[in-house]
């Protein structure tokens, strides 16, 4: 097995400043949503969650299939991007891309199935917006020899028809949210048989289905336990680092609930590697300029305790932007802390900007980024030119969250606009 993957994974819980507020149910709620985490999440995976570990073994067979999944990703110079921009700075990313599901998603997907397979369970149960998460959670269970489900948002699943038979080659059982094999999906339908679907319809079915059926649920972003699958982006990028004798000084990643950055950024931020740390979200969403630090619930249904975070508040409903995992309302609590504390900065970019970095990076780098990634491509484009007029040989490196392949229909649309 390769070297490069770490066999820890890293939690950033115990090295935090002040102690992380913990989940909550809300005061006068009639069930309690920590016991029904117990019921619908893998034991180990909710153990976790809550674990005070700074470092959590990787299971063997899991290292396996990481591996088999595309891992350790490559370590890439941007060099003609250096050079068109003209920069002083050494210009590096970490691609998330070359994963066969395409995106960081399998990074926490191959473990959530795994610790659901070891309980003996015979399917996965979960939500996908843009599907990249419904992608990786269909070919983790396939690796694991279990079945899953997929509930997807009714307008993206008649959208993006490429994500769905992705899915379903994986064999993946696939329904547009909402449906009719939960209740919740039927009431929705009742009221309106049109209804386009959102991620709180489509991740109320999934849990639901999950429970009725005795099914576990596997969870894309926030929660801490997904931020400390993450972790192996950074872990293995301090490797290669060190490998090629270079150190990076600013480190940066988009944020949809924050688990690529996080996974990014923070063993870096506990190896003391680097001084600048920068979140990117998008300027449409400004969840970075406009949130509020408070409790909220994690999901737009309320089914999941609440965390104290960053948020817009569950009920936002986010313009339609094409970035579908960066519309997301919370950052991951951790993240949240360590924004509010100043140890991480944050920079908003909207839809044009963003294009315009893709179609840069896509004619001299020649990979097609997936437009939530192009955000982090848009602050690193703006950190070189600063780099420039300051005459700084900085070392600046992102993480390329996913390829954006099955994003052409965006690509077409922002190219006739
Ligand atoms: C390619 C890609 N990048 C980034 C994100 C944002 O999610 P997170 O902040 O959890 O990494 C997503 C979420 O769907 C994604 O698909």
């Amino acid at each position: 097995m390769s070297d490069i993957i770490p066999r820890y994974w890293y939690n950033v819980v115990p090295d935090l400043a002040k102690p992380l507020p913990p989940p909550l149910d809300p005061e006068g709620s009639n069930f309690s949503r920590i016991e029904l985490l117990n019921d619908i999440i893998p034991k180990e995976v909710l153990r976790q969650q809550f674990t005070a570990e700074r470092y959590v073994k990787i299971p063997d067979e899991v290292v396996k299939l990481y591996e088999l999944a595309g891992r350790p990703t490559p370590l890439i110079r941007a060099k003609k991007l250096e050079e068109i921009l003209d920069t002083p700075a050494r210009i590096y990313f970490k691609y998330e891309g070359a994963t066969h599901s395409g995106s960081h998603k399998i990074n926490t997907a191959i473990p959530q199935a795994y610790f659901a397979k070891e309980e003996g369970v015979e399917r996965v149960v979960t939500e996908t917006g843009a599907g990249q998460w419904g992608t990786a959670v269909a070919l983790a269970a396939s690796l694991m020899k279990i079945k899953s489900t997929i509930f997807m948002v009714k307008v993206s699943y008649e959208q993006k028809p490429g994500r769905k038979i992705i899915m379903r080659l994986y064999g993946a059982e696939v329904y547009p949210s909402p449906s009719d094999i939960t209740e919740h999906g039927k009431n929705e339908l009742k009221k309106n048989p049109t209804n386009p679907g959102s991620l709180g319809i489509a991740m109320s079915e999934a849990i639901e289905y999950t429970i009725k059926n005795g099914y576990k649920y596997l969870i894309g972003s926030v929660l801490e336990v997904v931020l400390l699958h993450q972790s192996i982006i950074g872990l293995e990028a301090i490797k290669q680092f060190d490998a090629i004798g270079e150190e990076p000084e600013i480190l940066v990643g988009c944020v949809g609930g924050g688990s690529n950055f996080a996974g990014f950024t923070y063993p870096f931020i506990s190896s003391k590697i680097g001084s600048r740390y920068v979140a990117v979200g998008s300027s449409e969403i400004k969840k970075f300029s406009n949130g509020v630090y408070k409790y909220d619930f994690p999901d737009s249904a309320g089914l999941l305790p609440m965390l104290k975070m960053i948020t817009l508040g569950n009920d936002y409903i986010p313009p339609p932007i094409y970035s579908g995992g960066l519309r997301y309302h919370g950052l991951a609590p951790t993240l949240s802390l360590m924004i509010k504390d100043k140890i991480i900065e944050w920079m908003e970019f909207d839809e044009n900007d963003v294009y315009s970095a893709a179609q840069l990076f896509a004619r001299v780098q020649g990979i097609i980024p997936a437009p939530e990634s192009a955000h982090a491509i848009s602050a690193v484009i703006k950190l070189a030119k600063e780099a420039k007029e300051k005459k700084e040989r900085t070392v600046i490196a992102f993480n390329l969250s996913g390829h954006g392949l099955l994003d052409l229909s965006y690509y077409q649309k922002m190219e006739v606009k």
